[in-house]
């Protein structure tokens, strides 16, 4: 499947943002640990979800799909803590389930995890976390088998700030025995969101959202109903689709204060951004001022937003200059965006990306979820046809993306053949 699309129209008008992804990925590992109904709404309907349901529902959690958005897992019946599956290993989150099966039955083996191909990626950190809590682990057969007679809680120190890390050890650490306090803990919203739903199932986290998160182990987990928390990286996709395009976008349903570091920026390359309380205006200029940025754990800039960036500098007055600190192999959108006349230069983690006047359509292919959506952003800017191959990335954590996108003015259909690629070069003129 491809997008094709013809840049060139603004976006403009409102789009609802949906719940985020990652935060999604760890709310349904945490749901297993119950031994009653568990209630998620505002899950998004895109395809990592769909792979992690699937794999819950194959290690016999009872789950039921009330509609799009909201599911209903009861993991009373859980029949083996075995995890494996071909779409389980493409993906990344599979690994709460290490958190979410150790910390309640004291055993889980789960594939190693794929993810998005960004760089070496390795999981070192969330077993030094399982080790401080009383789990020996060990990577066997393509396996990661995490065992514990007893888990006793403990101190860890992450090495680097890690998302994953953080909430696998906040998962097994509310069913030890005793008390664990993660230092170095990453701050994103979805930490402190899956910190939320595992504290509405009676788990006693304290301190999620800053640096040292505090969990007292509790005996069992209970039901709950939780909406999960809108979706920031797509959200502030959809806020540098109307900085591209000089569009005029509000993102619906947010919460604007985890899109600061991405509004801030905005603003600094001339957008005009409006916050509401629960939405985002961005009103996109002629041309955009370049800057320069360097990609943090949050409240820095995110490494997700990284390639949107990218794209948007191409079409900026002058140079900026990317650091991406998070991930080494995060350029590979940049040959893509080449192929339209892009001015960018790569030297290890920095990219330097000097604006021209303007893009010009192009076949390309997708080497990433985020960097996929980047060049759809890019697309929609450039002058004539541009194609989006291995659209699947993008399908992993965008729901609908096309149909939003023409939602909000775009010329974008998703194709599966040559034959349907020309119908819309024809109708599109
Ligand atoms: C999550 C997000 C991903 C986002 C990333 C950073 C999910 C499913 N994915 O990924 O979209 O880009 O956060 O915001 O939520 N590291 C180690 N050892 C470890 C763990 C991490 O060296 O055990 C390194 C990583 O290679 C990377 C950095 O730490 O350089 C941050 O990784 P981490 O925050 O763990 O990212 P993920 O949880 O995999």
């Amino acid at each position: 499947m491809k997008y094709i699309m013809k840049g060139g129209n603004p976006l403009a008008g409102e789009v609802v943002i949906s719940g985020a992804k990652n935060a999604a990925l760890g709310i349904l590992a945490a749901a297993v640990m119950a031994d009653d109904d568990v209630v998620i709404d505002n899950l998004p309907d895109v395809r990592d979800i769909n792979v992690m349901l699937d794999a819950i529902d194959s290690i016999g959690v009872l789950v039921k799909r009330v509609n799009r958005h909201k599911v209903i897992l009861n993991g009373s019946n859980i029949r083996t803590v075995h995890v494996d599956n071909e779409f389980i290993r493409r993906m990344r989150a599979g690994y709460y389930l290490i958190g979410a099966l150790l910390g309640k039955y004291r055993h889980a083996e789960v594939a190693v995890p794929g993810g998005c191909n960004i760089g070496s990626r390795p999981i070192d950190q969330h077993l030094k976390g399982f080790a401080a809590i009383g789990a020996h682990t060990s990577v066997e057969y393509g396996m990661i088998i995490a065992d514990a007679k007893r888990l006793t809680g403990g101190h860890v120190y992450l090495d680097m700030v890690s998302v994953g890390a953080t909430i696998n050890v906040m998962l097994a650490a509310s069913l030890a025995e005793g008390r664990t306090i993660i230092e170095n803990a990453a701050k994103e919203p979805h930490v402190v969101d899956v910190a939320n739903m595992l504290n509405s199932m009676g788990a006693d986290i304290k301190g999620a959202g800053t640096d040292v998160i505090r969990i007292r182990g509790v005996q069992r987990l209970h039901g709950t109903e939780y909406s999960i928390i809108p979706d920031q990286i797509e959200a502030g996709t959809f806020m540098f689709g109307a900085a591209l395009t000089r569009g005029d976008v509000t993102v619906k349903n947010i919460i604007p204060k985890h899109m600061e570091a991405i509004s801030s920026k905005l603003m600094e390359m001339g957008c005009e951004v409006v916050e509401f309380d629960d939405s985002i205006r961005v009103v996109g200029r002629p041309r955009l001022h370049s800057c320069n940025v360097k990609t943090l754990p949050y409240p820095g800039f995110p490494t997700d937003m990284q390639p949107q960036m990218g794209a948007a500098l191409c079409l900026a007055d002058g140079t900026g200059i990317i650091t991406e600190s998070i991930y080494e192999d995060r350029f590979k959108y940049v040959s893509e965006l080449t192929k339209m006349g892009a001015q960018i230069k790569v030297e290890g983690d920095v990219a330097v990306v000097t604006g021209v006047e303007r893009l010009t359509g192009a076949e390309l292919v997708a080497p990433d979820l985020r960097a996929g959506a980047a060049l759809v952003l890019a697309g929609l800017a450039a002058d004539g046809f541009t194609t989006v191959d291995e659209i699947q990335y993008i399908q992993r954590g965008y729901e609908e993306f096309d149909k939003k996108l023409r939602g909000l003015g775009a010329e974008i259909e998703m194709v599966s053949d040559s034959r349907e690629a020309q119908k819309f070069r024809l109708k599109a003129g």
